[in-house]
């Protein structure tokens, strides 16, 4: 899964989704077997052109991989209290192993509210407290999905951790928070840098890891990367033409690190494939 080319290592998302998928269907048979069905309740409110593709993805994985799935859609209209409403009957929904209620959802809905009222157990997206706490302390839980995707692709290039310097760039509550956790669980060094960082450049040019997880193009440009760091992009940016693009400078970039995740088809895929990995975890961990 892993393409060499005149620069760096692709790090293909493509291929190892397909591969992990291979194994998430197998392991879906298997519980079938035993008379239980995964099950993912996708819910969107509004919409949203982009959320609207990502859940028609999230559903198609499902149905590729021998899930339930359900998509629930809902007019921008809906109140707070409606929703909350509905996650309760899906946390006891016993059909229904995961929720994942697509962010944003409209300004008169507090996310956080929204995120906290999932039952821990279902709470494939990693977003709960609950979810970010047994990251943080190494218990068992749900990580979320993007993160947990990266550190797949790092160890489908046998790459180890341990001692390296790990640098991520952005620090949201879904990407790089937890990702500078998983990576310090692995027992790299880990620097996490963010919009208030003096000289990032100065950062980035000691990483043998750099994580771009931004949303801005051109984060990261060859100038700042060391030359064999291994380089992954959570960017998904539109280009000048339109194109589909990340946070870095992937063809300058290419020619100084060992390897490197294309925008499409690096860490975007993975991001679906860990939510139906998440989900079959938590119909096993609910089977008898
Ligand atoms: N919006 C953008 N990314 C995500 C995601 O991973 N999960 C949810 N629920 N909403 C999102």
């Amino acid at each position: 899964m892993n393409t060499s080319t005149s620069g760096a290592q692709l790090i293909d998302g493509v291929a190892l989704s397909q591969k992990l998928r291979t194994d998430v269907t197998a392991r879906a048979q298997a519980l079938k077997a035993r008379g239980i069905t995964p099950g993912l309740a996708v819910i969107l409110v509004g919409d949203n052109p982009a959320s609207q593709v990502y859940v028609r993805n999230k559903v198609k994985g499902c149905q590729d991989c021998g899930f339930h799935s359900v998509l629930e859609k809902y007019d921008a209209s809906m109140t707070e209290s409606e929703l909350l409403a509905r996650i309760e009957a899906l946390n006891h929904d016993p059909a229904i192993h995961g929720i994942l209620v697509q962010l944003p959802v409209p300004k008169h809905i507090n996310a956080a509210k929204v995120i906290e009222a999932i039952s821990p157990a279902k709470d494939v997206d990693g977003f709960h407290v609950a979810s970010a706490g047994a990251l943080m302390t190494g218990m068992p839980g749900f990580w979320p999905c993007t993160p947990y995707g990266c550190m797949k692709m790092l160890e489908s290039i046998g790459y180890d951790l341990r001692g390296k310097h790990a640098v991520v760039i952005g620090r949201s509550n879904i990407v790089g928070k937890p990702m500078a956790l998983m990576l310090l669980e692995k027992n790299a060094t880990v620097t996490l840098c963010h919009s208030a960082t003096h000289n990032l450049k100065a950062m980035t040019l000691q990483a043998d890891v750099i994580v771009a997880a931004v949303g801005k193009r051109n984060v990261l440009t060859a100038d700042m990367v060391k030359p064999g760091a291994v380089v992954l992009d959570v960017g998904m940016n539109r280009n000048d033409e339109g194109k589909l693009c990340g946070d870095v400078d992937f063809e300058g970039v290419r020619q100084v690190a060992s390897a490197i995740t294309p925008v499409p088809g690096g860490v975007g895929p993975m991001t679906i494939t860990m939510l139906l990995v998440n989900t079959l975890e938590a119909a096993e961990r609910a089977a008898p």
